[in-house]
């Protein structure tokens, strides 16, 4: 795509392209409306989220049925798919020890299921197996019971079928998971951020990805916040806000900014900092949720996803979807009023358990390459976990139940790649040779471009068959995920 189409439908500020943008009611900053001005265009469009769904007396049960469907995104009238209608679909709230049941209902012309990224649940039987395969036209029952000490924090759910993740996911299937604190954290508002992207045709149509897409992971056109352009936040100065946010992209990292205000990240994904941090940006790889508070400063300021460099599909000329240089508005933040309130510390977290201090049984390598040949026709390249692609029969990895492992993952190729494991969270210790300090569990740990990270996992809990695999969806679509089983 010609550079200036994919800027215009970035900025969606220039007159040209009024046709697609918004509603028709927004209303230009500047009065010339052309000067580039984004906040312009969108603004007026208040934050919407997603319904939400309680969990009462320890159970929550909800159908979710997934559907091509007509809806609205970035004020335009879109062919997309979504769960109960919604993109994103509906916010599920639960409690640590509760039952989520989830009837999904199948209403794709392709086959799907359901995974609930980072919920720390059994992996078999109708728990979070990612052997199931939902025909189109049928459903099936998911039971998850969380354990009573599962950590707080943001999650989300999204198909997870071999083939068809990426392709399902770009088109609108993602919602989030929250499961509450056992202490609540005081504050005036919580908001949730689902941050996804997306590319429309001039019909309202999602094309579909190119081969030179799929290499690089594809990234959208429009980045979208709860499905909608740049929405307007409003809080009053001194006060607390609740943010969760999901980077629920396909293959676009989110390095975000919120200039001016202040910042303070609980944790990254399951993780929590046992103080939280004051931090200036957020880096989210694909999958990576943050837990942030953010206390009102008076003024106008625009949440920006900053230029990430994830590099380049190896020495092709052109780099398929990739949009390194880009820096996208995703949201605009005006405080009003004087600031006066105090706001109550924050309770310190439980302390996180710190596995440098403990034994290591089985220490191994993962590979991560882009390999040629295989799985993207032929003379593409093709992306590989220890020199192989997915195969659904064979296990790469078995580990014993009730043990600690530390994992060495180096990236030898050209691209940034970010590793996600199912079930059982990841502590990073070290990135490119270097010590990491502070505790850091996560369930998607990027593993940039020519380096290492070293993590370490202790697999308990659960017992059971499930995976691991890159996040940027097209390249575990094309075979860079592996089957891990603890017995
Ligand atoms: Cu968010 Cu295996 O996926
Ligand atoms: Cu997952
Ligand atoms: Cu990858």
């Amino acid at each position: 795509m010609p550079d200036i189409s994919r800027r215009n439908a970035l900025l969606l500020g220039g007159v040209g392209v009024a046709s697609v943008a918004v509603g028709g009611t927004g209303f230009f900053i500047n009065q010339g409306h052309s000067s580039g001005s984004i906040s312009g265009t969108a603004a007026g469009n208040p934050l919407v989220e997603p319904t939400e769904l309680r969990s009462t007396n320890g159970t929550l049960s909800v159908d979710l049925e997934t559907a091509p469907q007509r809806v609205t995104i970035a004020g335009r009238e879109v062919n997309a798919l979504s769960y109960n209608g919604g993109v994103p679909g509906p916010t599920l709230r639960v409690r640590a020890g509760d039952t989520l049941t989830v009837t999904l209902k199948n209403g794709l012309t392709d086959p799907s299921n359901l995974h609930v990224h980072g919920l720390h649940v059994s992996p078999e039987d109708n728990s979070d197996n990612m052997f199931v395969t939902v025909e189109a036209g049928s459903s099936f029952d998911y039971q998850y019971e969380l354990p009573a000490d599962h950590p707080p924090g943001v999650y989300w759910y999204h198909p997870h079928l071999h083939g068809f993740v990426a392709e399902q996911v770009f088109g609108g299937l993602y919602g989030a998971i929250i499961v509450e604190d056992p202490e609540p954290i005081v504050a005036d508002r919580e908001r949730l951020l689902v941050i996804s992207d997306i590319t429309l045709n001039a019909s309202g149509n999602i094309p579909a990805a190119s081969p030179m897409d799929e290499m690089s992971g594809r990234e959208g056109d429009l980045v979208l916040v709860n499905g909608q352009l740049t929405p307007d936040l409003t809080a009053r100065s001194g006060e607390r806000e609740r943010w969760r946010i999901v980077n629920a992209s396909v293959s676009r990292y989110l390095r975000l900014r919120l200039d001016g205000q202040q910042l303070t990240l609980l944790g990254i994904d399951s993780g929590r900092f046992e103080s939280p941090q004051e931090v200036d940006e957020i880096l989210l790889a694909p999958g990576n949720r943050a837990d942030l508070l953010v206390t009102g400063s008076a003024g106008t300021a625009t949440l920006r996803a900053l230029s990430y460099d994830r590099g380049s599909a190896g020495g092709m000329m052109m780099g398929g979807g990739l949009r390194n240089g880009e820096e996208v508005p995703l949201a605009t933040f005006t405080v009003i009023g004087e600031g006066v309130d105090t706001q109550p510390a924050v309770p310190d977290q439980p302390a996180q358990r710190d596995l440098r201090t403990e034994t290591v049984n089985v220490r191994r390598e993962l590979i991560f390459a882009m390999g040629m040949g295989g799985g993207m026709g032929g003379s593409m390249m093709s992306p590989t976990i220890n020199g192989r692609q997915f195969e659904a029969s064979r296990i790469d990895t078995t580990v014993q139940f009730n043990s600690v492992e530390e994992w060495l993952l180096t990236n030898t190729s050209t691209l940034d790649h970010p590793l996600h494991l199912h079930v059982w969270p990841m502590q990073i210790i070290e990135q490119d040779g270097q010590p990491v300090d502070t505790l850091m569990w996560q369930d998607v740990v990027n593993i940039p471009a020519r380096s290492t990270t070293r993590v370490r996992i202790a697999f308990e809990d659960f017992s059971g068959k499930t995976v691991y695999h890159c996040h940027i969806l097209d390249h575990e679509d094309n075979g860079m995920m592996g089957i891990i089983a603890a017995n």
